[in-house]
């Protein structure tokens, strides 16, 4: 009996919104220690940015020309389309376990090839499989010379580099295939493409050489490619089986918490003695002049809002193609990855300019009278608005490039340009 009271005492004290400070810090400090060690760990076990030379010594590519393959991917959008590491809107292909897998084949190819060349026949099926091996074990080895800055490839890796630079011309410039929905002519030229490529054969590398001193890779052998030797290590397994259950036990909490609500003796929660809002106070309300200088910002969040689902109709046609139901063809005009962005970027935009203007209508309601000094102010937010959103977006987000002759506007959802637009 005393042990039940004691439960239900310290769960009336967890429900007693007096006491909200408690469950929010005690959430509020394993969040930020969840991210604190992610963002530690970001930068301490990163893998390295290095420039890439053949056993000779000569340089393939150097770390700048992967920065420069990074800016062709942002360029372009091309994380609203595919994904690099795993991480993007996964509509195309994810471009490193591309590579990777183009890189293995590659290598295969070249071994085949020189085993042609030394011994004049074919590779029976045994042989083959001693290639495959080859091409693992080699994939694997990490020649990573910290004082250098550079990673020593084999000559079967050079050659699958030349061919992922070749892949992707092929897809991005000639039109090959595997371009999946994007217009033809996608990235104006093939320097683009082949720095892109130098991007995506870095990003494969990280996947597949291993992390010094382990026996994984820098992102624990992931993607999968049984080619590449890439399979998941033991721990990856069991953690995600782990993480799985501490999933479902975390939901149980949540939900019993939820369901104590209802056996809760209803003094927590006194009901209003007056209504907030009846329908004669909104008849007779009249909005002071500060709500009234709201009302543009509420226009704007209307346009916005009708330009962003716009952009989601046009994105769902990328799936269904439902405007060719009409002999409408926009793919080429309005590509995926601008849609897309268009439709991400906008919302945060509406959002977060709903969310201002809300703030300052309530603001008189909540003071009872007008503030002395506000109304210039809003006015002056509202020109900020747009001087600022012209600058930063022009700055951090806009791109122009020449598709099919006509001038496109490549939007890059960029934190940065959403963080400073107020
Ligand atoms: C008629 C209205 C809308 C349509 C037709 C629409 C359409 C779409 C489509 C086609 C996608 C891509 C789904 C995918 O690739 O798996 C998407 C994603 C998304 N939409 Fe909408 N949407 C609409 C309204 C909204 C609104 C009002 C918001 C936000 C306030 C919103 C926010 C998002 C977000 C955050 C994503 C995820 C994007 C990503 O994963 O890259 N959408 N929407």
């Amino acid at each position: 009996m005393d042990n039940q009271n004691n439960g239900s005492k310290s769960m009336s004290y967890i429900m007693n919104t007096k006491n909200w400070w408690g469950p929010l810090t005690f959430i509020l400090i394993i969040s930020l220690l969840g991210v604190g060690m992610i963002g530690y760990q970001t930068y301490i076990d990163a893998p390295p940015m290095a420039g890439f030379s053949d056993e000779k010594n000569n340089q393939i590519f150097d770390q700048k020309t992967i920065e420069r393959g990074q800016e062709v991917f942002h360029k372009y959008a091309l994380m609203e389309y595919g994904s690099f590491f795993g991480d993007g809107a996964q509509r195309g292909p994810d471009f490193t376990a591309e590579a990777l897998h183009q890189i293995s084949v590659g290598m295969s190819e070249y071994y085949f090839d020189e085993f042609k060349t030394i011994k004049g026949t074919k590779p029976d099926k045994f042989e083959i499989k001693q290639i495959n091996e080859k091409v693992k074990q080699e994939l694997k080895i990490n020649r990573y010379n910290e004082s250098t800055g550079l990673v020593v490839l084999s000559s079967a890796q050079v050659y699958a580099h030349q061919r992922v630079q070749q892949y992707y011309v092929d897809i991005f410039i000639n039109n090959k295939g595997g371009a999946g929905s994007l217009p033809s002519n996608y990235i104006k030229t093939p320097e683009e493409v082949k720095d892109l490529s130098s991007f995506f054969f870095w990003g494969a590398w990280v996947c597949v050489a291993q992390r010094p001193g382990e026996i994984y890779s820098y992102t624990h052998n992931w993607p999968f490619d049984p080619t590449a030797g890439n399979s998941p290590t033991s721990p990856v397994i069991l953690w995600s089986v782990l993480g799985l259950l501490a999933f479902v036990l975390m939901c149980g909490i949540v939900l019993y918490f939820i369901g104590q609500y209802n056996q809760l003796p209803n003094k927590f929660f006194k009901p209003a003695t007056k209504d907030l809002f009846s329908a004669d106070r909104v008849k007779n309300f009249s909005p002071t002049p500060t709500q009234k200088a709201t009302f543009k910002f509420f226009f704007v969040a209307i346009l916005l809002f009708f330009i962003q689902v716009s952009s989601g109709l046009i994105t769902i046609n990328d799936f269904v193609n439902w405007l060719g139901f009409f002999g409408i063809e926009i793919n080429d005009s309005f590509p995926v990855t601008i849609s897309r962005s268009w439709h991400l970027m906008l919302s945060l935009y509406w959002i977060s300019t709903c969310w201002i203007a809300s703030s300052i209508f309530i603001l008189p309601i909540l003071a009872k009278r007008e503030i002395p000094g506000q109304l210039p102010l809003i006015n002056t937010l509202f020109v900020l608005l747009f001087i600022l959103v012209g600058r930063l977006t022009y700055r951090y987000g806009f791109r122009t490039t020449w598709i099919n002759g006509r001038v496109v506007v490549l939007v890059r959802s960029s934190g940065m340009g959403i963080c400073g637009f107020w």
